[in-house]
């Protein structure tokens, strides 16, 4: 392996670190917060080094980087083994970690244990789970643990099974008002920012204007306080077709393709490696090593 430090340092080395506090400041001065997920130490790095200000190591990991499914099957020691290796790569951006499927749903004293893992383990700044109203509770024992929480309603991928596949929520007037009371009881459970995910931006927007806490959108439309996607998905890596909400920036699938098939050719044509990119032995050693050579072969060896 190549140890050549990442380069082009795109953001300002003395950036200020982002804090759940810097969030609310920026949802009060109406400044846009950005948000990507990250899974690995080396996309960790470029997201962060290019000024983003959340990372989320998003429990999307079972599909982006597993090749799972859903995000039903992915467990917390595969999600902790991600968020460590994020940790390292993330100097200023806040750092949030999924807690995956049957992490907090089944017992409170594994939630509180699972969220402290993330923290101590894995150097998360914050715990994200899955749910409204019906959260509230436990979403206040685990602030009172000093673990700060990040709330996600509206498309939660992690009741795919009880909402009978990927639907936009909040569509009529009983899921608009569903949505508004899940918001409040986040709010007041003091969550630290709530990703609303697939859902009318009307609705995202209405969120957004009811409450203090900062809200980060996807597939919510532009009225949120900030916005994430999956950074697979922006880069063209997800092998599908994208969503509605997904923007592409760039084509990584084809950048690799043709990088990985020039490689292979080089290889086959014997152009990889040349002869700069080999080592070489000292001039001295290698005129020694030649006259042993020639002595073996004069005598006849
Ligand atoms: O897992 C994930 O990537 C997420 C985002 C889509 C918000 O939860």
């Amino acid at each position: 392996m190549s140890l050549t430090p990442i380069h082009g340092r795109l953001s300002d080395e003395s950036r200020p670190k982002v804090t759940t506090a810097s969030l609310r400041e920026l949802k009060l001065h109406h400044e846009t917060i950005s948000c990507l997920t990250a899974y690995d130490y080396a996309t960790a790095r470029l997201v962060d080094e290019a000024g983003i200000d959340m990372v989320l190591v998003g429990d999307s990991l079972a599909q982006t980087m597993l090749g799972y499914e859903n995000t039903l099957s992915v467990t917390m020691d595969e999600m902790l083994h991600h968020v460590k290796a994020v940790r390292r790569g993330v100097k200023s951006a806040l750092l949030i970690a999924d807690m995956p499927y049957g992490s907090y749903q089944v017992d409170e004293k594994d939630a509180l244990l699972n969220a402290a893992r993330f923290v101590k383990e894995g150097g998360a700044e914050v715990v994200k789970l899955e749910g409204g109203e019906r959260r509230a509770d436990l979403i206040r024992r685990i602030v009172d643990a000093e673990i700060p929480v990040a709330g996600h309603i509206g498309l939660t991928p992690q009741s795919v099974n009880v909402m009978g596949g990927y639907k936009v929520q909040g569509k009529n007037m009983s899921g608009i008002e569903q949505l508004m009371r899940d918001a409040v009881a986040l709010d007041r459970a003091g969550v630290s920012c709530l990703f609303l995910e697939g859902m009318p931006r009307e609705v995202a927007g209405m969120i957004t204007a009811e409450i203090s806490t900062p809200t980060i959108g996807i597939g919510a439309g532009p009225e949120c306080d900030g916005q994430v996607l999956v950074f697979h998905d922006i880069v063209n890596l997800t092998f599908g077709p994208p969503a509605k909400f997904v923007r592409r920036y760039e084509d990584a699938a084809a950048l690799i393709t043709q990088a990985v098939q020039a490689f292979r050719a080089d290889v086959k044509s014997h152009q990889y490696p040349s002869d700069e990119e080999s080592y070489h032995l000292p001039r001295e050693t290698k005129a020694g090593l030649e006259s042993v050579l020639a002595r073996k072969r004069a005598m006849g060896r």
